[in-house]
Formats: C-alpha cells, structure tokens, sequence
C-alpha cells in the first residue's frame, strides 16, 4: 500500500519536537530505578503520556498502576512526571512506599506557586484542563483555595471569595494563546490578580508550539506524533489547524491513513514531548519509501534544559 508513489514529495520536520527535559528525565528515572532496584519497579500512572514509552519500560519490568493501593507495602514506587498533590504522597508514607519522583520540576514549580499564594490567603485560579493529571495534583496542593478556570467563558462568570486577594497559575502544557486569552480576562476582571513571574506554561510547550505554527504555514498537511491523552501533543493539532493547515495526531507510523495524503506534496512533521524521536525517525522514512521525497528540518530555537536527577537514582 506504502509502494502508491503520489509524485515528489518534501516533508519538513519541525524543530524542536519529541521529548523535552521532564519527560527525558522521567523515562531515565524508571531505568536507573529498574537497574537499582531490580524489577518490579511500580510506576503510580503513565510515566509520561505515551503509549510507546509505557509499553517499552513495561517490557523492562515497569509496572504501571493507578492507584498507590495496588503498590505492595514497602515496595519502590516512581510518580509521574505529571505531578501528585500531597494526598498521594501522604498515601506513599502510610504505605511505607520508597518514592522516586519524577514530577517535572516545571510542574514543581507551579506547585509551589499554588501553596504560596494560597499560604497568603489567595484564592489561586488553575487555568488549565480540570480531568487533566497534572491539573489534579496542582489543585490538590490547597483543594479549599483552587478554582479550576478551564476557558474565557468561564474566566468572565468565576467567582472568588474575595475578589482583592486573587492569584493565577497555569497547567504547562496549554496553547500559549488561549491560556493568555484566559489570563487576560482575569486580569481584566481581576486587577489585583497576582501572577507567577515567569509563565507556567513550559519552555518545551511554547517551543514545539512555535515551531509546528512555522511548519504549518510552509505544508499543506501536518502529522503530529503523539498520543490521544498527551496533552502538548493535542495542542500541537489544534494549533496547526489553527494556521489553516490540516493536521492530525497519529500515535506511529500504523496511523497514517493514506487517503491523507493524496494530492499533498509538503507535509509537516512534529511530535508531542512525550513522544520519542524513533517513531518520528519512522514517520519519515515512511513518508520517503512513498516516492521522490526531500526531508528538511525548520528549527525555530534550539534547547539545551536539562535536569538533575532525584537522589535515590543518582
Ligand atoms: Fe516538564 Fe514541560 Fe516536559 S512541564 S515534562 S518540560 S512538557
């Protein structure tokens, strides 16, 4: 089916793409855990949100649960990169649990943001995706004190207890505009909101966003590589639609529909910072089997953030 050539082609890749710092730092996590430890090694929820990288640390002898009450007592447990709310760390004690965390400092961040404000009375608005991981354990840090504002309509009718000692923070993987869009109407409504000094929304988000808007604008069609619970993933499609270019998410190179193809003759490429760099590798050497086919990179910045690892696998 691949062998239907449909004339030259160029596939532009966008850069940066693939996995950021916190996911990398994650995955490498689990590794140093499985080596230090030996299997099992239980992983509270996806490590990171990716189908591939879930099913290759299983292989390893990962095992991903849900809920720490799955985790046998005194057993070694990795939280996701994600982030928890103080609950489940309490639950880890309880459970005398060896914690490695994998929470991305970026979420860390943001959960300390969270506590201060609402250590000073605050009421904290969390602009971000309340069925969202990452957007539950940052509510969790101050329960009583967190509105979750999920967009502008609900940012225009929110209703704090005390409209003068208000704060906003932000789950890191939004798209840049529409959380500024919601940020704006609190600011608006709100103008003693204090906010973070620096945005909540990661460098890797904005980034892999930036770069998908550049590819968008030179290709008729984009395929992002992730998958359908990444949340900077989903992003990355909708911000290229939003560029007026089709695009689609694709969790590997079995996704693509060939009928997606027909007639198109510069095809973006991205994937979502969950998602590795060999299914990308794939996607393209797919694309290129098809016929004629020109591959070229359009790099917006380049990153260099790295992490340092927790102590228990250092
Ligand atoms: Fe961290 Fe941003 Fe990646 S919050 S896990 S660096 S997408």
């Amino acid at each position: 089916q691949w062998a239907a050539a449909l004339g030259p082609r160029e596939v532009v890749l966008a850069g940066p793409r693939s996995f950021c710092a916190g996911v990398e730092r994650a995955i490498d996590i689990v590794e140093r855990a499985l080596d230090r430890y030996g299997a099992p090694v239980h992983v509270r929820r996806q490590i990171v949100h990716n189908a591939h990288v879930v099913r290759s640390l299983e292989e390893r002898g990962a095992v991903f649960v849900q809920e720490l009450e799955e985790v046998p007592e005194g057993a070694v447990v990795v939280l996701a990169a994600h982030g928890v709310s103080p609950a489940v760390r309490a639950q880890a004690e309880a459970r005398r649990l060896t914690v490695v965390d994998a929470t991305c400092p970026l979420v860390a961040k943001v959960h300390t943001e969270v506590r201060r404000y609402a250590g000073r009375g605050d009421t904290v608005f969390v602009i971000g995706h309340r069925d969202h991981e990452e957007v539950e354990g940052t509510v969790g840090e101050a329960p009583g004190d967190v509105l979750v504002v999920e967009d502008a309509a609900a940012a225009r009718v929110i209703a704090p207890r005390d409209a003068g000692r208000v704060a906003y923070v932000m789950q890191t993987t939004l798209a840049v505009d529409e959380a500024e869009e919601v940020a704006g109407v609190l600011r608006e409504r709100f103008p003693t909101l204090s906010a973070p000094r620096r945005d909540d929304i990661c460098y890797a988000t904005t980034n892999r966003q930036q770069a998908v808007r550049a590819v968008a604008a030179q290709t008729e069609l984009v395929l992002v590589v992730g998958s359908a619970n990444s949340s900077n993933s989903r992003r990355l499609v909708e911000v290229a639609e939003r560029c007026g270019t089709t695009a689609y998410l694709v969790d590997d190179v079995g996704d693509i529909d060939l009928r997606w193809l027909a007639g198109v003759s510069r095809i973006g490429v991205t994937a979502g910072a969950s998602a590795p760099p060999h299914l990308v590798d794939e996607v393209v050497a797919a694309l290129s089997g098809l016929g004629t086919t020109t591959v070229r990179e359009s790099s917006v910045v380049d990153e260099d953030v790295r992490f340092t690892l927790p102590r228990e696998v250092s």
